[in-house]
């Protein structure tokens, strides 16, 4: 059945809408020409994405008479470095741009960092269009405008607050993403429930299984109260000064994880996240600020989705905790050597914990690498 949903991100007049379900990218040229000051647009995409849609993108471009050009990039993480991003910007300009030519992001975080960024940076600026292709871009990265690249120093430390004009999430290229990476999607979606809406994380004990076996109306539920969830943070609080660090729950933790592995396939992102969740809900009640019950109703939902929920299962058994927190001293969030933690009070209701008590942080990141 076609269903497509609209939401707002109520960004003034960097305000843009987020378009969810299917079909759009076959809808995608109609969607696109009203936004468009020429008609002009270059896609970039992977190779494993470019296989399955950027034929069906280009048709629809076509067909509402956009004139365009496709840069394929290799797969995967290292894409998102300083030399790619080079050639991507020289390959753009060889095409032949001007300040209304639109940049068309087709794939996942990776692909939509790096063209975010490349739009931020090309002719000072031009515009630039999301669509998602993996369950994590579709509910987390594509919006919001974080953009960016890594380098040798660590992930994401050059880039821009650049808000794209549309984010068309079609959520039937799913079914062609392997099963790992929606589970690691998944765990982005949990976190909406655990940091602002416990309802939604009890329908997800109850549905989350039809989320990610992708059932029309439970996934296209799911992205929904995920993007809307981020819309609403990031219209109040758009370059990260306050409440959009609560979108960093179990980030900190996860990214010491991420770190340690190689920031490779060995650990995705969202595995890292879903791991880094269930360290923050024990944390806080080791802290005495959370409960142990909604650790453990955490942690069983997590690891009945497949996902990681101790340092054991992903090989780090017996890690050092200063290894870990030398990792953690290096997070965005850190302010003159205090690490910030997200934590929860309960489900549905995480703070920032602006000094993490170190001692214990320590005590507690041991005895969690001991089981
Ligand atoms: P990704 O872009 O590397 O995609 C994962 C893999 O899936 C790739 O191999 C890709 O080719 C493949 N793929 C994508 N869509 C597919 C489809 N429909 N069918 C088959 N294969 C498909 O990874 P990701 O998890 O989407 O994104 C991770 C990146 O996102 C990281 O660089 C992270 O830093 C970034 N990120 C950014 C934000 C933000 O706010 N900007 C938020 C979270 C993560
Ligand atoms: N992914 C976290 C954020 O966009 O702020």
């Amino acid at each position: 059945m076609d269903t497509i949903e609209k939401l707002r991100v109520e960004l003034g007049e960097r305000a843009y809408e987020i378009l969810v379900g299917s079909p759009l990218i076959e809808r995608a040229g109609h969607e696109i020409l009203p936004l468009m000051r020429r008609r002009q647009a270059v896609i970039v995409s992977d190779e494993t994405v470019a296989r399955h849609y950027l034929a069906p993108l280009r048709d629809s471009l076509s067909a509402a008479g956009i004139s365009h050009h496709a840069v394929v990039l290799p797969p995967g993480e290292a894409t998102k470095d300083l030399d790619h991003f080079g050639k991507l910007v020289e390959e753009i300009l060889t095409v032949g741009i001007e300040r209304g030519t639109l940049l068309v992001a087709l794939g996942g975080g990776v692909v939509g960092d790096l063209t975010g960024f490349a739009a931020a940076t090309l002719l000072r600026g031009i515009d630039f269009v999301q669509i998602p292709t993996t369950l994590l871009a579709q509910v987390d990265s594509s919006v919001g405008g974080k953009t960016g690249i890594n380098t040798r120093g660590g992930k994401n430390l050059i880039g821009a607050f650049y808000q794209p004009r549309l984010v068309l999430a079609d959520t039937s290229v799913l079914c062609s993403l392997p099963r790992r990476e929606l589970l690691a999607g998944y765990a982005e979606i949990v976190k909406y429930g655990l940091i602002r809406d416990a309802d939604f994380f009890f329908w997800l004990e109850a549905k989350g299984s039809s989320v990610y076996e992708l059932a029309d109306n439970a996934l296209r539920r799911a992205v929904l109260t995920s993007c809307a969830m981020k819309a609403a943070i990031v219209a109040g609080d758009e370059r990260e000064e306050g409440e959009r660090a609560l979108l960093n729950f179990g980030h900190t933790f996860g990214h010491a994880l991420e770190a340690e592995t190689g920031f490779g396939s060995r650990l995705l992102h969202g595995e890292a996240v879903a791991l880094g969740m269930v360290l923050a809900f024990d944390f806080a009640a080791r802290l005495g600020i959370g409960s142990g019950q909604d650790a453990g109703r955490v942690r069983r939902h997590l690891a009945a989705a497949g996902l990681p929920t101790g340092l054991a299962e992903i090989g780090l058994a017996g890690i050092p905790a200063d290894r870990l927190m030398g990792y953690m001293s290096k997070d965005k969030k850190v302010r003159d050597g205090r690490i910030a933690l997200i934590l929860p009070r309960r489900i549905g209701d995480a703070f920032i914990m602006h000094e993490a008590p170190l001692g214990l942080l320590r005590s507690f990141l041991s005895e969690a690498a001991a089981v």
